[in-house]
């Protein structure tokens, strides 16, 4: 089946799919995966300290794959290095977009930070800006501020949230009343149920962030991957752990690890998530080749 949404049209992907930005790993070795299975794979620059390794690494990702990826430009907003007593943490935004066009990515991620200033420096190259939030008010704001597309992140997800985050089914219902720029579901998407529904409630595209972490191509230790998938989503713990707002476990997997039950090859689980989909849309009576949400 072919898919057609904003997001498949804006970044050039197969399947309406985002690969999460990784603080530690969202490097070529992982992202190419989710590039070549059809998806727009991640490299997430504030694990490159020095431009010259975030170059390296972008040529690196061109030799593993041809297909379109993204870069996430979340920084933080103190020293990664020495260059920070010259260099204004805008510069530094600055100099990685200007790598990353030259190195062909077009399509840039920023989150945890008010990034407007990036917005003339991608659109005058020609790039796409997506700016992930978790409110209605900066999703708004973004939108305003000349934003392509937004990532909203649900209280379901994993990553920083903030206090007043608010579920996803909540989040994309209300928001597509609100915004004319095409939206991102993420936070708790892990199968193909996740995937519809959340177009259905009005995302052009979701973000995967924790169903990746079981892939063979995460960078973590199988046995951390194993501990992952006896997680229990409906335990005490869990629950505080992911709904209360903390600022300490924001990279533990989210809900969506319900969904994982083995560690799989990044092809495999696009694979059969796509698959799937395809076949509840199927078992709804949609017989076409094309699903298109472009006009929706
Ligand atoms: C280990 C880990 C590191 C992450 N690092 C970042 C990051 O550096 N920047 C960011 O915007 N989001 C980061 N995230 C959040 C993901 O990009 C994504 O928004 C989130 O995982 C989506 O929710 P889900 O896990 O329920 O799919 C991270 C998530 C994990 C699990």
């Amino acid at each position: 089946m072919i898919w057609k949404t904003k997001i498949t049209r804006m970044c050039g992907i197969e399947y309406p799919l985002i690969m999460g930005a990784f603080g530690g790993w969202g490097k070529s070795d992982f992202a190419y995966s989710f590039s070549e299975a059809g998806g727009l794979g991640m490299i997430t620059a504030l694990n490159f300290p020095k431009f010259e390794d975030f170059r390296k690494d972008l040529q690196k990702m061109k030799i593993l794959t041809d297909k379109p990826f993204a870069v996430n430009l979340s920084l933080p907003h103190r020293a990664l290095d020495k260059n920070f007593e010259v260099e204004s943490t805008h510069e530094r935004y600055l100099k990685y977009i200007d790598i990353a066009f030259s190195e062909g990515c077009k399509v840039f991620t920023t989150s945890g930070y008010k990034s407007s200033f990036i917005e003339k420096r991608v659109h005058e190259s020609g790039g796409y800006w997506i700016h992930k939030c978790t409110l209605l008010n900066h999703a708004m704001s973004a939108e305003s501020e000349g934003a392509d597309a937004v990532t909203i992140l649900g209280l379901e997800g994993t990553g920083f949230k903030n206090p007043n985050s608010n579920t996803t089914l909540v989040n994309i219902t209300v928001m597509k009343k609100h915004l004319k720029i095409p939206m991102v579901a993420a936070g708790g998407i892990g199968d193909a149920r996740g995937l519809l529904g959340a177009l259905a409630m009005g995302a052009d595209g979701v973000c995967l962030g924790t169903a990746l972490m079981t892939t063979t191509e995460c960078p973590v230790p199988l046995r951390v991957k194993q501990k992952w998938l006896q997680t229990d989503i409906f335990s005490e713990d869990f629950h505080k752990r992911i709904y209360l707002y903390n600022k300490k476990n924001f990279m533990a997997p989210s809900t969506a690890i319900a969904h994982s039950k083995e560690v799989i090859p990044m092809k495999q689980f696009l694979h059969e998530l796509v698959s799937n989909a395809e076949n509840v849309l199927k078992s709804w009576g949609f017989n076409n080749n094309e699903f298109s949400s472009i006009n929706s």
